[in-house]
């Protein structure tokens, strides 16, 4: 199968059989596939949720509107984004790219701390809000790798916005950890009676999406 066969494949669903789950081993590969999404610097400023817990997406579920896939899916990943960045973050994604980088035969200890000398004057000076939405623009680039490789996987998947951030971040005291949460991704196996995977996709047209110059 193609990978356009598997993106005509996806839908959003609305509907996941509650009484199928996704294997470990496909959850594991499921966690490669975010953990390899490209991101700003590099520096995954990031945190994944992955719940399976019934009664902790029972809790959920309200702040969701109660739209069933919460409650219904077998796994939901929540995307959260960091609230700000500290100094500290930065430094250890850079004692990261040390660690990481070392046995390179292209190491150079210098050109990583610039790197970082670099990344803390650009993001640390940034304003608070474009800071905070930078943030949160970096876990939409992993919810889009994940979804893509789900697809692949012919594992079923809904992006979902439609939630209530605050309720969601005290049910899982993220303000304490210094996230917040940013979009959810229930994932799981459709049902036969959700109507939408029946639907043809509404697309622009070409003409309308690209230009060409
Ligand atoms: C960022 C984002 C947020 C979305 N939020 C919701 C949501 O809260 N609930 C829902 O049922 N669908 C949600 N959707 C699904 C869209 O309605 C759906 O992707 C769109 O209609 C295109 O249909 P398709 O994904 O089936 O091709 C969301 C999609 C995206 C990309």
């Amino acid at each position: 199968m193609s990978l356009t066969d598997s993106l005509n494949w996806r839908y959003a669903t609305t509907k996941f059989d509650s009484s199928k789950s996704i294997s470990d081993q496909d959850i594991v590969k499921l966690k490669e596939i975010v953990k390899l999404s490209p991101s700003s610097w590099g520096f995954q400023f990031y945190k994944i949720f992955v719940i399976t817990d019934p009664k902790l997406k029972q809790q959920l579920s309200p702040a969701a509107y109660s739209q069933d896939q919460i409650v219904d899916c077998s796994h939901l990943f929540i995307f959260c984004s960091y609230n700000n960045v500290r100094e500290e973050d930065i430094d250890q994604m850079i004692a990261q790219f040390h660690n990481t980088r070392s046995n390179d035969d292209s190491y150079n200890k210098e050109s990583i701390d610039k790197y970082g000398d670099g990344a803390k004057k650009s993001i640390l000076k940034m304003e608070p809000n474009r800071q905070a939405e930078w943030l949160k623009k970096q876990c939409y680039i992993a919810l889009g790798q994940l979804m893509v490789g789900c697809a692949d996987m012919r594992i079923d998947s809904c992006p979902m916005e439609g939630f209530k951030s605050d309720e969601v971040d005290l049910i899982l005291d993220l303000k304490a950890q210094n996230l917040t949460s940013v979009v959810l991704l229930p994932v799981g196996y459709r049902t036969s009676n959700d109507k939408y995977q029946y639907k043809t996709k509404v697309r622009k047209s070409d003409e309308l999406l690209f230009e060409e110059q």
